[in-house]
């Protein structure tokens, strides 16, 4: 039988929008009747990755933790959706090399824009100093150079990232063409 797994990793700053992406396009896949598991930074912390901290070491240790189910998931078929900051490039590009079919999601938003809408408070936390080590604050955030797909959650809707995600994952033919977008073809 073809191979349907494979893992779309978003990686981006704190409360750029990963989540929300990754809860969106889950639906999305199951309604075209794909089996979806979404990995999530802050869930995992809790259980996988309980005891990690942020250091680089333990961030990469997350990371890599969070890749390996991924691999496991994508093998037996299933569409990995990973949600964390990952924000050391090495890493990354570690698991782009050893797990098959790694698609990579960029949410990109400027720290202005984060610290203003500062979702879990964190924001404000970091920059008076009460936490320490905070991605983007006092800790680097390494870009992706060549994401797959670049989603601006400054300016673009959620909806409008993930009919980009989408899309692109249809041009690499991971996922099937939906019937609107065939119909629309012919
Ligand atoms: S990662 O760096 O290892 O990829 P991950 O995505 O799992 O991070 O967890 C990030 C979440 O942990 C943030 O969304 C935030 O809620 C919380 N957090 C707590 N402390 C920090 C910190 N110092 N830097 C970044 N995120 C932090």
């Amino acid at each position: 039988m073809e191979q349907t797994g494979f893992t779309i990793w978003f990686t981006g700053l704190s409360g750029a929008g990963k989540t929300t992406l990754a809860r969106l396009l889950e639906p999305e896949l199951q309604a075209r009747g794909y089996k979806v598991e979404v990995l999530d930074g802050d869930i995992i912390r809790t259980n996988l990755s309980k005891g990690l901290g942020f250091s680089k070491e333990d961030r990469d240790t997350n990371i890599r933790r969070i890749g390996f189910v991924c691999d496991l998931l994508a093998r037996n078929d299933v569409i990995a959706i990973a949600a964390a900051i990952s924000p050391y490039k090495e890493v990354r590009d570690e698991l782009r090399d050893s797990l098959r079919n790694f698609v990579e999601v960029y949410v990109e938003c400027p720290i202005p824009v984060l610290a203003e809408r500062d979702v879990k408070g964190l924001y404000k936390k970091a920059l008076a100093g009460e936490i320490k080590n905070f991605t983007g604050i006092d800790d680097p955030y390494e870009a992706p150079e060549n994401p797959e797909i670049i989603a601006h959650s400054d300016s673009e809707t959620p909806e409008q990232s993930l009919a980009k995600i989408l899309a692109k994952l249809e041009e690499m033919q991971l996922i099937a063409a939906s019937k609107i977008d065939a119909a629309n073809a012919n």
